[in-house]
């Protein structure tokens, strides 16, 4: 039987040829509010966290302002483990790959909700395909929790203001959640 802490050593997907540390995920397992990002970047890469870098900073200030919720109280992870060279997105085979890891984790987790961050990570989770403007801020109940989509924060990063506002909309509704 796999467990989880083989993920440290995996070589399933090429990823694992080109990164420094395997960015398994952070946070208590008691957590009720479950983040998912995309993969890591080159300081998560480096450090071994994953979000810790400026998506990560703004992402924990949208959260203790709309959520008083703080990076310690949540559980975060990313859909791959492992970072892609130069930031490029995750293919479908490393996704695939890398499935099982983020199933143990969810499987060993109970959050209230997670807040899939992007269009991969709401793909990966919901298994859907449709555009993430249709997708965002509507709940979609799964076992005992909800998922609420939201945008990535990088794309508030890239574009602004109005990102950023629907972000914190998004992060209204995953509220109604946890209280
Ligand atoms: N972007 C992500 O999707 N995950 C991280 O951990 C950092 C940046
Ligand atoms: Fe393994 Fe996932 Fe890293 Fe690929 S990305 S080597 S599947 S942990």
């Amino acid at each position: 039987m796999v467990s989880l802490s083989d993920a440290l050593q995996c070589t399933r997907c090429a990823l694992s040829t080109t990164r420094t540390t395997v960015v398994l995920g952070s946070g208590p397992r008691s957590a009720r509010l479950l983040l998912i990002g995309e993969a890591p970047g080159r300081h998560e890469d480096e450090g071994g966290e994953p979000f810790v870098g400026r998506s990560g900073q703004l992402l924990f200030r949208l959260l203790s302002e709309e959520l008083d919720v703080r990076r310690d109280e949540c559980f975060v992870t990313n859909v791959v483990k492992c970072r892609p060279p130069g930031n490029r997105p995750p293919r479908s085979n490393e996704i695939a790959a890398c499935r099982e890891w983020l199933d143990l984790q969810r499987h060993e987790l109970t959050p209230l909700v997670t807040l899939t961050l992007g269009l991969t990570a709401t793909r990966a989770v919901l298994g859907v395909r449709d555009p993430m403007d249709h997708l965002h801020g509507r709940p979609v109940e799964l076992g005992s929790g909800v998922v609420v989509p939201t945008y990535h924060p990088a794309a508030a990063l890239r574009q602004g203001p109005s990102v950023e506002r629907v972000m914190r909309a998004d992060l209204q509704v995953a509220r109604r959640f946890l209280s």
